[in-house]
């Protein structure tokens, strides 16, 4: 990472601007979720397979507060903006209204849907430190904390799976986005130097240590950002969902993730399309690959871990297509560094980061070598971070 502010120097940010903001800071609550890198199992998630992400120690801040009256009032100081922005708590209907906003607010609209009506508005300043559009998962950490924050001042009882669930049902229903559960499970559910293989089709997960002995993972950001992302990634899911109902006139599963790759050969041919073939099988395989990967991890086989990574890229370029010719880079030009283990892009893709197994003594060489060939290739500087897995979402006090 560049050099981050420290926890209190956010937290003192956070305070001065919420004052500023809101005329004093008295009683205000300081509150972190953190975004998530995926290592494997990637559009596995809204196909009922497995996926193995960790949670980040960079993610997203606030300061917030409980009002007397109906306001609530949002302001992000990674914004241009100089002034908050302002809604009612019984005007939460997303018709006529826009921008990032819409994340925190959709969380308040799921909240009330559940039977958790706010009684009285708040007001909150947020300070991200994940980098936009990055696949680093920004906006789930803001769903994640935005329910921590409402969970912790008004007292509902509202556990981390379920923050989770709410995260990514104000995601699917209230900004358009149709993601799966990953990320906001990440975000919720985190646990420091750990790992969570989470079975999508039923939620059960568990927790597998990160042991990488002389090894680190280092996200590089490519800093494309496409803009298609979101209609891409519908299109994607909606294709599954069409390749699993055809698939459904000859075999009895609830979800692509129930298919061994070996049962999806015998069976393909019921894809009446190519294409949707392709997307199927991805996923189909890829799952395979996550269950298989995190016994590799548990038996101390970073190798083969590292191996099933690269497959896990080569399958999301060339079936799955969400990679980018930038990210391809960034992925192939690691595999031929040595001590590069396994590289792959990581996340929703159409741009974004990849994500690498490095030999401790090979990270400044994969830095120098990535940085210069990508340079050449692409003329954009990427940018490293060595990841430290953290926690899921607390309060600062
Ligand atoms: C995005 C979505 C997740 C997941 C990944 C791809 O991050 O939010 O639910 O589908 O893409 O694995």
């Amino acid at each position: 990472m560049n050099r981050e502010k420290t926890e209190q120097e956010i937290r003192e940010d956070l305070r001065k601007q919420f004052a500023a903001l809101y005329g004093d800071a008295e009683g205000v609550r300081f509150f972190f979720a953190p975004g998530r890198v995926n290592l494997i199992g990637e559009h596995t998630d809204y196909n009922g397979g497995h996926v193995f992400p960790c949670a980040l120690t960079i993610g997203t801040y606030a300061a917030a507060r409980k009002r007397e009256d109906d306001k609530i009032r949002f302001f992000s100081m990674n914004g241009k903006g100089n002034t908050f922005t302002e809604y009612r708590t019984d005007d939460l209907e997303p018709a006529g209204k826009s921008g990032w906003t819409m994340y925190p607010l959709g969380v308040v609209w799921a909240f009330a849907g559940r039977g958790m009506k706010l009684p009285s508005g708040f007001e909150m300043v947020i300070y991200g430190n994940i980098p936009g559009g990055s696949g680093l998962s920004s906006s789930a950490s803001l769903e994640v904390l935005t329910g921590f924050v409402l969970k912790s001042l008004y007292g509902f009882s509202v556990d981390g799976v379920t923050l989770a669930q709410i995260g990514q049902y104000s995601e699917n229903h209230y900004n358009g986005m149709n993601c799966g559960i990953m990320d906001q499970f990440a975000s919720a559910m985190g646990k420091k130097d750990h790992a969570i293989f989470l079975d999508t089709a039923d939620l059960s997960y568990t927790y597998a240590p990160v042991v990488l002995d002389g090894m680190k993972i280092v996200i590089t950001n490519s800093k494309v950002k496409h803009q298609l992302t979101d209609s891409g990634y519908n299109d994607r899911r909606r294709s599954c969902e069409e390749a699993l109902a055809e698939l459904q006139k000859v075999v009895d599963i609830r979800a692509l993730g129930d298919l061994t790759p070996e049962r999806f050969e015998e069976v393909k041919s019921a894809i009446a399309d190519e294409d949707r073939r392709r997307k199927a099988k991805h996923a189909v395989y890829e799952n395979a690959r996550t269950v298989r990967a995190v016994e590799a991890l548990k038996e101390g086989d970073i190798p083969a871990f590292g191996r099933l990574m690269n497959e896990s890229h080569v399958s999301l370029r060339d079936d799955y297509d969400v990679s980018c010719p930038e990210v391809d880079i960034l992925a192939e030009e690691a595999w031929k560094i040595p001590g590069v283990l396994g590289a792959r892009i990581t996340g929703g893709g159409f741009g974004g980061c990849t994500v690498a197994i490095v030999r401790n003594e090979a990270v400044a060489e994969y830095q120098q070598t990535l940085s210069r060939v990508y340079r050449e290739r692409t003329g954009i500087e990427a940018e490293f971070y060595v990841v430290d897995i953290g926690d899921g979402p607390r309060e600062i006090v």
